[in-house]
């Protein structure tokens, strides 16, 4: 460090290129790509985004297909190729995974997040991270935090509760940083309740590194930074792309005037050395293009998820069928913007389901839109066939980062589509493409199979012809709920706020938290796949200290599968709301025709606990939580209580708390409510309840309130002294 001058540090904080970071006496500069769900390497020579112009990557199923997998050991699996794809390309760190939580159906980024939960973005992310970095390649954990919509991302004011960041839109980094450490947490565009992420030191600094222990580097994302010694000041590191001169004059002017701008820009450039001290490995080996088209094969078969069957599926091999929808043909298979990959090869479903069976073809539109005579001659072939695939989907243009989607509508043409085939054949499965949900109204009931293919990657069309035929169980789970209607999304109306500010109106009630709670139906449920066998649960047993959970899963049907063993919490009654149920643990579990397991699920504080504004820390309140297994947010098979203390502080009495805490206190309460003489009721109105929420002190002034100062302050002190509020528990409860 003392070898540096200001200058050479500055330099050393923002990147060289767009893709590169400085060099300076004694340090490399490193290289970096996009990601997440395939290595976007760009030519060296580029100095700009690249798009479309990066070296051929096996393109993954991107997150909103991994994630319906819900299978840890197939995403770390998928980290692990990317890493062995980075260190051929000679990339050290690869930026991905994107965490965020979906929020809204809308957001036009969705294919690139993994879930409306914490739990499965964190556990998922987590497994990404591990895959990638065992391969000596650095992750990029993004984009922190609450950016949960593209439109106006760059200013856009995210106004979120403490309650809510802490329950829903950090826990899925928390979970990642505390258990993978990251080399790299990419601060996203937005505000959060008023500060640039990259400006905001309670995110970068006190929740990132001081309660959680982060010990990487904080990199902007791109372009993300407005004030640079402001960023430096708040724990942003890394500034990409670079140079920006104005960033450099900053910083050294403000290094050399102030000792404390200094210390942290040594400390960023302590960060950076670092980060290129552990990209040592040399460019690998060229990867494996077979092996890797094969395992995004695999993953895309369980990133479908078979949302309705009424028996037609799987069909059989050798019998003619008719393919109809131009996706078959010229699949969409992953978004647009900074993720986009080159891919090494694309197998179309129809080629695939070609080598299986007798196939008729009628494209039925074309991308470019709506066309009558490809329409008719569709529903001519699905008159005399016997069964139908009939692919349709979200136009490319529909979903991208930088912008959102206005509805959730699949093109009116698409829809008709499906009507006139859906009237001629009863055997009709739909195969959908689409990165964010979409409606399924109003042709949902004239489907006989509705399969959500998502964005499956380059070898999604093979995926595709492995579970219709049946080769593969389909094993899927839905990530985020379907809705009936866009206007039931809980964030509808607060999505995506004006120009400057979008208000999280729902607080903790995103996606199923909102529609189980508020008792809404929806399409389909968070959690729901189906499968080709059936699978039964039994034996629930739950540790009485509820951090272990323990049931059996049999396979009752025909054929093997996979299950996803979902694993919910129900909170008692508080007086903080809380969502009726919320996954708390999952596993996923092969199992051979009449095969049973037992699975384990444990559970920490956590999983019971909500956050307490009051007090900055989680806390459980006593009661009874049930534990329930279920086959989605909605549908509950099994259930078991355990009873826990209440871990909430006892809260001091005061002359300021109000009546309500005085009569609810052990100690205060029977005493009060004895002199009472019990409710007191004028005029058909319980006093005692009508003056619940005003303080002591005020309701001292009225002038016939009977108690004295001097008593008063006898029985703070009796409440207060955590001996006698003891043997007043004790005592309340006995006397029941
Ligand atoms: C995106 C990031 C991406 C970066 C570099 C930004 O626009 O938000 O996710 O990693 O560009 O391409």
């Amino acid at each position: 460090m003392a070898q540096l001058s200001v200058e050479e540090k500055a330099s050393l904080v923002a990147g060289a290129t767009f893709w590169k970071t400085a060099a300076a006496p004694g340090i490399a500069p490193i290289t970096v790509a996009d990601g997440p769900h395939g290595v976007r390497r760009t030519p060296d020579s580029g100095q700009d985004f690249g798009l479309g112009e990066s070296l051929p990557a096996t393109c993954f199923p991107p997150a909103t297909g991994l994630a319906s997998s819900w299978n840890r050991d197939l995403v770390e699996r998928v980290g692990q190729a990317l890493g062995d794809e980075s260190r051929a390309q000679g990339v050290n760190v690869l930026l991905g995974p994107g965490i965020n939580i979906k929020r809204s159906p809308l957001c036009g980024r969705n294919f690139e997040y993994f879930s409306e939960d914490p739990i499965i973005s964190g556990e998922l992310g987590a497994s990404y991270v591990r895959g990638l970095q065992s391969r000596g390649v650095g992750a990029s954990l993004k984009h922190f935090a609450a950016n949960n919509q593209e439109t106006n991302r760059m200013t856009v004011s995210a106004e979120v509760d403490e309650r809510t960041l802490r329950e829903l839109y950090l826990p899925a980094f928390e979970n990642v940083v505390k258990r993978e450490q990251p080399w790299t947490v990419m601060c996203s565009y937005n505000r959060i309740n008023g500060v640039y992420a990259a400006e905001n030191e309670w995110l970068l600094t006190r929740v990132l590194r001081e309660e959680w222990g982060f010990t990487g580097l904080v990199v902007s994302d791109w372009g993300a930074v407005d004030d640079r010694v402001a960023a430096l000041r708040a724990g942003l590191d890394l500034e990409m792309p670079g140079p920006v001169a104005d960033s450099h004059a900053a910083l050294v002017a403000a290094a050399r005037s102030n000792a404390r701008d200094e210390k942290h820009l040594d400390t960023s450039v302590e960060r950076v050395r670092r980060l290129v001290t552990r990209s040592t490995l040399e460019k690998g080996p060229d990867f494996d293009v077979d092996a890797h088209h094969a395992l995004a094969r695999s993953a895309a078969t369980e990133s479908m998820v078979l949302l309705k069957n009424d028996g037609v599926l799987p069909l059989e091999a050798g019998k003619p069928i008719a393919v109809i929808g131009q996706f078959a043909r010229s699949p969409r298979f992953q978004g647009a913007g900074s993720s986009q990959v080159n891919p090494t090869r694309v197998e179309p479903a129809l080629d695939a389901l070609m080598l299986t069976t007798p196939v008729e073809f009628a494209s039925g539109y074309s991308h470019a839109g709506p066309d009558e005579a490809l329409h008719a001659e569709a529903v001519q072939l699905a008159e005399q066939a016997e069964t139908v695939l009939l692919f349709v989907g979200l136009p490319e243009g529909d979903e991208s980062e930088g912008y959102d989607r206005t509805d959730l509508d699949l093109p009116a043409h698409q829809v008709a589509l499906i009507q006139a085939v859906t009237a001629v054949n009863p055997r009709v499965v739909v195969v959908l493409t689409n990165g964010g949900v979409v409606s399924l109204e109003p042709w949902h009931d004239s489907a006989a199979a509705i399969l959500e293919t998502w964005l499956l990657g380059q070898a999604g069309g093979a995926a595709i012809a492995d579970v219709v035929f049946g080769s593969v169980n389909p094993s899927g789970r839905l990530s985020e709920s379907i809705p009936l209607r866009l206007q039931d999304n809980p964030s509808y109306l607060n999505f995506p706020g004006d120009l400057t500010t979008v208000r999280y109106g729902e607080g903790v009630f995103v996606g199923y938290r909102y529609y189980e709670t508020a008792t809404l139906p929806v399409r389909y449920p968070f959690g729901h796949g189906l499968s080709y066998t059936s699978f039964e649960y039994s034996d629930l047993e739950v540790a009485k200290d509820g951090t272990l959970a323990t049931v059996t899963v049999t396979n009752t049907g025909a054929v093997g599968g996979k299950e996803v063993v979902q694993l919910y919490v129900s909170p008692p009654a508080s007086d903080v709301r809380r969502p009726v149920r919320e996954l708390r643990g999952f596993a996923k579990v092969w199992l051979e025709p009449g095969a049973s397991t037992r699975v384990e699920l444990a559970l920490t504080s956590r999983a019971y606990s909500y956050w307490d504004v009051a007090s900055s820390t989680w806390v459980t309140a006593g009661g009874d939580y049930v534990l329930q297994i279920a086959r989605s947010a909605h549908e509950v098979v099994l259930e078991a209580t355990v009873t826990l203390n209440d871990s909430r502080p006892a809260e001091k009495l005061t002359l300021e708390s109000p009546v309500t805490a005085w009569l609810q206190h052990p100690v205060t309460g029977p005493i009060f409510r004895r002199a009472a003489g019990g409710d007191v009721v004028e005029g058909g109105a319980n006093v005692l309840d009508m003056v619940g929420s005003m303080s002591m002190r005020r309701l001292l002034r009225f002038p016939d309130v009977p108690v004295s100062a001097a008593q008063l302050k006898a029985l703070l002190v009796a409440a207060n002294n955590p001996v006698v509020r003891g043997i007043a528990r004790v005592v309340g409860r006995k006397r029941g």
